[in-house]
């Protein structure tokens, strides 16, 4: 049977039993299989993970899995990282395809070589700039970074890897999210003076020969589409009605919203905040949806508020749901590759290396 015609029949069957069959299917290939959950999973399908975590903590746990299987409940480009870290006997599954990120499609490789193309008629970027790619981001871009000194960063630890991109090299061009970069500099004191940002549909990306020449950080105009979303005016609102209020924001979010925060952190870090607070503490947080209502179900005697007043969700990796999972449980227990993620062998050794740079890190 296809995994179409699979598929029609399991959205046929009523969820509890995909449910309990999910559960049954998962003890009897016990250590076969590792399932990983990113935070933002519906619950339906966090509830099966074996490991859950934020972006780092997942490509650490790949790393260090033995499993011969891995499902990736997450997006694409946290499978493909689960593929290049882990060993060639070793296979990642994403259960639908098409889970895939906004912001991770917002620079490309062809984009960054011609921005490093360009960078190189104004200076020597192989000796002073360092490339770090956002984890959230394709294969090709972390072997782009490999090969040309950069490193990978992830939102728990980007503070550390520019300060290591810094002094290695002068520059530091960073992508795709221009908001880690914009908000970790300011919070380690960089002047907005000395970041420009990078536009990759303008020539020079929209800056002069002398802006890029001053500039210490460059900064990929790129975004995520859900955290861009939550705007100052929330949580200003939100201070107004409730004046004891911390706001918990993800680096994602923009300058504005970071600004008026009083934690920022990773999504592991949000949650260990909330976990570590006393008591009746409230919060309004600005990140994914499904995160922040698991924290309130999790926390009842600690107030929880939705940053914004619109819905907030990351639709891809809503994709993944009990079916896909059941379906991604069943190929496997055939020996089918189905979903499987393969990252191509000359982009592996390289993202490979910008990824063991950042990890020796932390
Ligand atoms: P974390 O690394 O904080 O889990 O973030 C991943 C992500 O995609 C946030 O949008
Ligand atoms: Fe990508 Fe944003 Fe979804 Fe995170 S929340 S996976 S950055 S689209």
């Amino acid at each position: 049977m296809s995994t179409q015609a699979l598929l029609k029949q399991l959205y046929d069957t009523p969820e509890e039993d995909i449910l309990k069959n999910i559960q049954q299917l998962k003890s009897e290939l016990g250590e076969q299989v590792l399932i990983l959950g990113h935070h933002y999973q519906r619950e339906e399908v966090f509830a099966f993970a074996d490991i859950s975590g934020d972006s780092l903590k997942l490509s650490q746990q790949a790393a260090d899995a033995d499993a011969p299987n891995i499902i990736f409940c997450g997006v694409h480009f946290m499978a493909e990282t689960a593929d290049i870290l882990t060993d060639d006997n070793q296979s990642v599954f994403l259960p639908d395809l098409a889970a895939g990120c906004s912001m991770a499609d917002m620079a490309n490789d062809a984009q960054v070589s011609k921005c490093w193309q360009e960078l190189s008629s104004i200076i020597n970027p192989d000796t002073c700039v360092t490339p770090v790619t956002y984890i959230n981001s394709t294969a090709a871009l972390k072997a782009f970074c490999g090969e040309h000194g950069g490193i990978v960063c992830t939102s728990s630890n980007a503070q550390k890897v520019l300060e290591w991109s810094w002094n290695n090299r002068e520059k530091i061009l960073f992508f795709p999210d221009q908001h880690l970069g914009e908000n970790t500099a300011l919070a380690m004191g960089i002047a907005e003076k000395d970041m420009i940002i990078w536009d990759p549909f303008q020539p020079l990306g929209g800056n002069t020969p002398e802006a890029i020449e001053h500039a210490t950080l460059i900064l990929w105009k790129g975004f995520c589409s859900v955290h861009q979303l939550f705007k100052a005016e929330h949580a200003a609102t939100m201070r107004e009605n409730h004046p004891d209020i911390q706001i918990l924001a993800h680096p994602e979010c923009a300058r504005e919203v970071c600004e008026t925060a009083d934690f920022i952190g990773s999504t592991e870090a949000i949650i260990k905040h909330v976990q570590a607070a006393e008591k009746d503490s409230k919060f309004a947080i600005a990140t994914e949806l499904n995160l922040v209502n698991r924290l309130r179900i999790q926390y009842p005697d600690k107030p929880i508020w939705f940053l914004s007043p619109m819905v907030c969700m990351c639709s891809t990796m809503f994709r993944t749901d009990p079916q896909h999972l059941y379906a991604t449980l069943l190929a496997i227990r055939d020996g089918k590759k189905d979903n499987q993620i393969i990252v191509p062998k000359h982009q592996k050794r390289w993202a490979k290396l910008s990824l063991e740079r950042m990890l020796n890190l932390v």
